[in-house]
């Protein structure tokens, strides 16, 4: 977003191969059962989101094939793009859809666990179709996106994509066992475990897609080791940096600015960052509305004010912008 400021639109790069990103999605979900493609369908069909992570892998295959000859010097095998044009590869595309499949499959199983009844503004897919709908129609997608993932011809990359659903389903078990975080409470040793072990989860339920994407879509454009575990970095950080984001704004903005219910990681009984933070100034009062999941009555109200005074008195402050990012979620 310090490049949107200075004029610099990462979405205006990659605007003209994201034109096709939801048709080519939709012509991957065709079912004979019309319900069953409805619902797959459904978030498609509104073409709402930013789509951040085809977003990402776009940006990457460009940059890659901008510094193809560079980096073909150093690389470990010659690159397929070339530097006269910057057009991802037509596989780099179809990674692009594959992601994007994997998020929102995960997001039609994430609204199911956490109750959520919105997203995006619109009814959420549970809500529409009910629970057992919502989990089937992500199956789908996440086996429809296997089957496009396995077009592709290259074993690493279905490595890398396969092992991201395992790390979304191994995030949200942490996030529903937070043994870290009850033990300690968020307070032992300035609260460093509970924040590792949350830190940890997030690279699993958010760094995992984004990083192991970028590496992919490098390693599509046959980069070697050195530019791929960059390109990991950068969707690592990102993804980081995403998640901390969308956890604060769980806590500050309303059910209307975000599309989707407010408060409702504490409504969840889940430890966020601002949580952690909070405990490292109130660690006792904290510590036990952690431990009984914020249910006693005024508990969320009690530990937002907390967070909100904890935020105040951190130093330097946060300097994102939250009404830019609440658009990307
Ligand atoms: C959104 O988090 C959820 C995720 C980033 C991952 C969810 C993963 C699963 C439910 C595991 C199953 C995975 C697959 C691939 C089917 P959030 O609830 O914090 O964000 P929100 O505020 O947008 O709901
Ligand atoms: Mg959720
Ligand atoms: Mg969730």
């Amino acid at each position: 977003w310090a490049g949107a400021a200075r004029g610099v639109d990462p979405f205006k790069i990659v605007e003209s191969d994201m034109r096709s990103l939801s048709a080519g999605i939709k012509s991957l979900l065709g079912s004979d059962h019309p319900v069953l493609e409805a619902c797959a369908k459904y978030f498609f069909e509104l073409d709402g989101g930013k789509k951040i992570r085809p977003t990402m892998v776009l940006l990457i295959s460009r940059a890659v094939a901008a510094h193809a000859p560079a980096q073909g010097v150093n690389g470990s095998r010659a690159f397929t793009s070339t530097s006269e044009s910057s057009t991802p590869l037509p596989s780099q595309k179809r990674l692009a859809e594959i992601t994007e499949m994997i998020h929102t499959a995960s997001l039609f199983h994430d609204d199911v666990i956490d109750e959520a009844d919105e997203r995006r503004g619109v009814p959420s897919i549970n809500k529409i179709y009910g629970n057992k709908m919502a989990i089937l129609a992500g199956d789908f997608l996440l086996a429809r996106a296997s089957v496009s993932l396995a077009r592709l011809r290259n074993i690493e990359v279905v490595e890398l994509l396969s092992t991201v659903i395992e790390h979304l389903v191994k995030g949200e078990v942490m996030q529903s066992r937070p043994q870290a975080l009850v033990d300690g409470s968020g307070t032992g040793e300035n609260g460093q475990a509970a924040l590792e072990y949350y830190l940890h989860k997030n690279f699993y339920k958010t760094g995992s897609l984004m990083a192991n994407s970028c590496r992919a879509a490098v390693l599509l454009a046959g980069g070697g080791d050195a530019l791929q575990n960059q390109a990991f970095a950068y969707g690592r950080h990102v993804g980081l940096a995403f998640q901390l984001v969308d956890d604060v704004l769980d806590f500050e903005q309303t059910s209307e600015t975000l599309g989707k219910p407010a408060l409702n990681d504490l409504r969840q009984g889940l430890a966020t960052a601002p949580v952690l933070l909070a405990a490292r100034t109130f660690p006792d009062e904290v510590g036990d509305m952690v431990k009984r999941k914020f249910a006693s009555e005024g508990d969320v109200e009690r530990v937002r004010e907390m967070a909100f005074f904890s935020i105040a008195m951190t130093s330097p402050r946060p300097r994102y912008n939250s009404s830019y990012l609440g658009t990307l979620l």
